[in-house]
C-alpha cells in the first residue's frame, strides 16, 4: 500500500515474476496492476481491482489501509487484470456496488458472472460525490477495448487513466523516476495494444486537453507526476511522422535469404538510413512492436517453404497487419528453390496495410551479381521515398 496523497492510495499489486502477457506479449520487466482507494468525506471509491492471482495481494493492501468500508468499485475496463478481483472484493466488501458504463457492465456480467443488481450504470461526464472529493468519468473508448474509460478527481488533479498511459514495468517507484526507462516500457506497451487504435487515442487526447492534470495514474507501471511527458509521448506515437528507419524482419533456412538481408542492411546504412534487424526465429516481438511505431518502411524477407512464405515470416505480416503501424513502405524480399507463392502470400495477410508495397525482390537460389543490384535499387527506391516525405 502506497500513499499518492492523503486519502488517496495505491492498493494494486506489483508483478515482478510475469513474463508473458495474453499468451502472447512478452513482459521482460514485469508489470503492476494499479488499484486506488480515495476517501472522500462521506464515501469510499476503489478504482479498479487486480488481477486474479494478486488478490490477496490487493485485500491485504485494502486491510493495511484501513478500509472497512467500500462504497463505489469504479470498473474502467472489464479486462481480467483490472476487473479479475471483483467478485472477491464484493464479497468482502458486500455493500459496494460496481460503478461504470453499460458496455463494461455487460462485459463484467459475461465475464466475471456479477450480479447486475451490483451495478451503478453512468454515462460519460458524469459526476460522481464522495463528499468533499468527486469523480468525474470520462470515456475513452479503444484504449484498448470498446469499454475503456477514465476517472477525473477534479479536487486533486489526478487523472485515473487505466491502460491508457501505462507500462509493463515492474518497479518500487510510485511516480516515474527514470524516465527513459518509463519511455521505453510504455511505447512497448502503446505498440502492443495501442497502436491500431491512432485515430481514436487523438479523440481521446483531445477529450482530457483542457484539464489542468497534475498527476495520471494509469493501471500499469509507475504514476506520471509530470503528464506531459507522457501525453507528449502519444501525440509523438500517434502522428503521421515517421523516422528515417526501415525493419528488416527475415527468416533464412540455409543462408541465401540472410546473405540478401545483409546485403539490404549494408546498402540502406550505406544511404544513411537507420536500420533494425530482426532475425524472426529468436526475435522479442515487442521490440520489433516497438520499432514499427515509427519506422518508415518494414521489409520481410522468407525463404520458400512448402510453396508458400515461411511461418515465421507470416507471423510477422499478420502482426504488422494487427498493428497497423502508420509504416509508409512495404517489401519482401527472398529466395526460392522452384517456385512458390510466398510474396502473394505475405501479400494477403497485409491487407489492413495502408503501406505501399514496393517492387520484390524474389531470387532463385543463392543471391548473384544481378540480385544484389535489385537490392541496391530497393535501397535506392526507399531512401528517395523516405527523403520525399520529408
Ligand atoms: Fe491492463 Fe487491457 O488490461
Amino acid at each position: 500500500m502506497r500513499q499518492v496523497k492523503p486519502n488517496i492510495f495505491e492498493v494494486g499489486a506489483i508483478d515482478w515474476d510475469r513474463r508473458l502477457f495474453d499468451e502472447l506479449i512478452p513482459l521482460p520487466d514485469g508489470t503492476s496492476y494499479n488499484a486506488y482507494i480515495v476517501k472522500g468525506s462521506e464515501k469510499t471509491a476503489l478504482i479498479d481491482t487486480v488481477d486474479p492471482t494478486k488478490t490477496d495481494t490487493l485485500i491485504t493492501n485494502l486491510a493495511e489501509a484501513g478500509i472497512k468500508k467500500i462504497d463505489y468499485l469504479i470498473s474502467h475496463h472489464a479486462e481480467q487484470d483490472h476487473s479479475g478481483s471483483i467478485p472477491d472484493i464484493l464479497e468482502i466488501y458486500p455493500d459496494a456496488k460496481v460503478v461504470t458504463n453499460e458496455k463494461c457492465k455487460n462485459m463484467l456480467i459475461d465475464l466475471m458472472g456479477i450480479d447486475e443488481q451490483k451495478f451503478i450504470v453512468i454515462e460519460d461526464g458524469q459526476e460522481l460525490s464522495l463528499g468533499n472529493k468527486t469523480l468525474k468519468f470520462i470515456f475513452t473508448p479503444w484504449v484498448h477495448w470498446p469499454e475503456t474509460m477514465a476517472t477525473w478527481l477534479a479536487e486533486d488533479k489526478i487523472l485515473f487513466s487505466c491502460d491508457f498511459f501505462g507500462s509493463h514495468l515492474a518497479t518500487s517507484d510510485l511516480f516515474v523516476t527514470d524516465k527513459a526507462r518509463v519511455y521505453e516500457s510504455a511505447k512497448r506497451y502503446y505498440a502492443e495494444i495501442m497502436m491500431p487504435f491512432r485515430g481514436i487515442i487523438e479523440k481521446n487526447l483531445e477529450k482530457i486537453k483542457s484539464l489542468d492534470i497534475k498527476i495520471i495514474a494509469p493501471s500499469h507501471g509507475p504514476l506520471y507526476n509530470e503528464p506531459k511527458f507522457i501525453i507528449d509521448a502519444y501525440k509523438q506515437w500517434i502522428s503521421d511522422e515517421v523516422e528515417n528507419k526501415v525493419i528488416v524482419a527475415y527468416v533464412s533456412m540455409h543462408g541465401s535469404t540472410k546473405k540478401m538481408v545483409e546485403h539490404l542492411v549494408d546498402a540502406l546504412m550505406a544511404r544513411g538510413i537507420g536500420v533494425q534487424q530482426f532475425n524472426l526465429v529468436s526475435a522479442d516481438i515487442g521490440k520489433l512492436a516497438v520499432e514499427m511505431v515509427d519506422a518508415a518502411g518494414i521489409v520481410l524477407a522468407s525463404p520458400t517453404v512448402l510453396t508458400g512464405a515461411h511461418p515465421a515470416a507470416a507471423y510477422a505480416a499478420f502482426l504488422v497487419n494487427a498493428l497497423r503501424p502508420k509504416t509508409k513502405y512495404l517489401a519482401v524480399i527472398g529466395s526460392f528453390g522452384w517456385g512458390g507463392r510466398m510474396v502473394e502470400q505475405l501479400k494477403g495477410l497485409l491487407a489492413n496495410s495502408k503501406a505501399e508495397i514496393l517492387e520484390p525482390v524474389i531470387i532463385k537460389g543463392e543471391p548473384k551479381e544481378q540480385d544484389f543490384k535489385k537490392l541496391d535499387e530497393l535501397a535506392d527506391k526507399m531512401i528517395s521515398k523516405i527523403k520525399d516525405k520529408k
